[in-house]
């Protein structure tokens, strides 16, 4: 693991491979340990970097609402230290497809293609913003555990929750990493992210999308409208896999990775 201070918080990261950088940013509430199979499998075709967004994992965390905007910005700073000025593709997931849409808005010059996992573009409903409000009421009350044995039955299709422990297991350990603050950070980010749908048919970079089948927190129906609206975009839907592909069905996930990277 390495380390970059920026003013208000130290943003950990790992780095691997060389080639075209490509910038996997984790969901909610994970860290950049879910995207190990992926740092061990792609750097033979690009430089793969994922870091722990602010208050997640290794990074510190920071009081206050953790927009998309701003933690967008954060993935800009670390690129900066690292001296990456070449165009990068950026493969974000769920919580981090929503800080992919703005990093896209806003660093559009940044970007040679696009990898939204398990993600929408639609804003939260009224109902979807209650839950997170009552998900902040339950973590400032009992901390950060009930939030985490909710969310797990969540991000994993009913395929691994029944056959694959080790796996649940894995995602837990990685979820308990998480602040107290991020949780909160990123519950309020989210509930005020803006909708993306408008923007979808500005990106103009190439865009592939994954996602899982049995994804019980975003309907596929809302990656393949997201595809309809995106002017050059795939679209990869994979069975058996629920919010997190890149854990749950890795050698496609990253079969699709690798045969996307080799046709920009
Ligand atoms: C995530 O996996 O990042 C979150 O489930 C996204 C969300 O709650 O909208």
């Amino acid at each position: 693991m390495k380390t970059v201070e920026f003013d208000t918080f130290k943003m950990a990261y790992e780095e691997a491979g060389s080639g075209i950088p490509i910038l996997f940013i984790h969901g909610y509430p994970l860290n950049r340990q879910m995207w190990r199979p992926q740092l061990e499998q792609i750097p033979s075709v690009a430089h793969v970097i994922t870091p722990d967004l602010r208050g997640h994992g290794d990074s510190t965390p920071t009081d206050g609402i953790y927009s998309m905007d701003l933690l967008a910005e954060d993935c800009v700073n670390l690129l900066d230290r690292l001296n990456i000025h070449q165009k990068i593709v950026l493969c974000g997931l769920s919580m981090g497809g929503y800080v992919s849409f703005a990093f896209a808005r806003k660093y559009a010059d940044r970007l040679a293609a696009l990898i939204l996992t398990s993600t929408r573009a639609a804003p939260d409903t009224e109902e979807a913003k209650l839950n997170r409000q009552r998900s902040m009421e339950i973590a400032q009350a009992q901390g950060i555990d009930p939030i985490i044995e909710a969310m797990l039955p969540r991000v994993l299709s009913p395929t691994t929750l029944q056959n694959r422990p080790s796996l649940v297991e894995t995602v837990r350990q990685i979820m308990r990493r998480t602040s107290l603050q991020a949780i909160l950070g990123d519950l309020q980010g989210m509930m005020e992210r803006i909708d993306s749908r408008p923007y979808l048919n500005q990106i103009n970079v190439p865009t592939l999308i994954i996602h899982g089948m049995e994804d019980p927190i975003i309907p596929i129906e809302e990656a393949q409208a997201m595809q309809q609206s995106i002017p050059n975009c795939r679209l990869i839907l994979i069975e058996q896999a629920g919010h997190l592909p890149n854990l749950e069905a890795v050698e496609r996930f990253n079969q699709a990775v690798r045969e996307f990277l080799e046709t920009l």
